[in-house]
């Protein structure tokens, strides 16, 4: 099975936990597109009824083509699950996100959730986070003077920019990654990063997640990360 495969079975199997009358949180990104296409055959097929609240333009454009009823994260009281990809898991379930510059909303409509699932191919099971870059929103104004002082406490920042231009994200902002490998203390990483002032919010996504499906080419592996 190559990578796009184990990506679609782990979609495909996430659409399981989707039970009718849900609220549910969906992620962004390449695995995530699995899982809504699966979650669209089951509101056509199933008249499966559920309500979508996106974390991204790009997810709520293919919910919506599919014929998912969407409301914003405003609009619910609360959210049944979350389903969402990520970039790195750690040995203690602890995430990197924002590859796919979502991380903003993708963490506000986490931790709303009373649930939260993430699915991945294998090879984002890692030992230590850091091999990825970890993806940081900052505000435009004053960025330069971010990134320097980032540099000064050796993150490696990097602004994250195609063909010359600056990536933005869905609130107009830009992505600093940052090249750390390995995060040795994520939570003291996030704890300096959160009060830099600037920044919007960071990729590590810390004692959040409560289930995993991991891809492998034999099944998908269902694992209990948090009760
Ligand atoms: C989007 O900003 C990210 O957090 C994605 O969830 C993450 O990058 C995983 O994306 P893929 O499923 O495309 O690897």
């Amino acid at each position: 099975m190559n990578q796009d495969q184990l990506k679609q079975l782990v979609g495909q199997k996430a659409v399981e936990y989707i039970k009718d009358g849900m609220q549910v949180g969906l992620g962004t990104g390449s695995t995530v597109k699995f899982m809504v296409d699966a979650l669209g055959e089951r509101v056509k097929n199933e008249h499966l009824n559920i309500v979508g609240v996106s974390t991204s333009d790009r997810t709520a454009a293919q919910a919506k083509s599919l014929g998912i009823p969407m409301k914003s994260v405003d609009d619910v009281d609360h959210l049944d699950l979350t389903i969402d990809g990520a970039d790195e898991i750690s040995t203690d379930y602890q995430g990197v996100k924002g590859g796919g510059a979502a991380l903003l909303f993708e963490k506000i409509v986490a931790i709303n959730s009373d649930r939260v699932m993430w699915i991945v191919d294998e090879s984002k099971m890692v030992d230590q986070l850091g091999a990825f870059g970890l993806p940081v929103e900052v505000i435009p104004y004053g960025s330069q003077h971010i990134f320097e002082k980032m540099a000064a406490k050796g993150y490696h920042p990097e602004f994250r920019k195609v063909n010359g231009d600056f990536v933005r994200t869905d609130s107009n902002n830009y992505i600093i990654d940052l090249h750390l490998n390995p995060i040795t203390n994520p939570h003291d990483l996030a704890e300096d990063l959160i009060h830099m002032v600037g920044v919007v919010e960071h990729g590590l996504f810390l004692d959040m997640v409560n289930t995993i499906i991991v891809g492998h080419a034999d099944g998908p592996e269902v694992i209990t990360a948090r009760a």
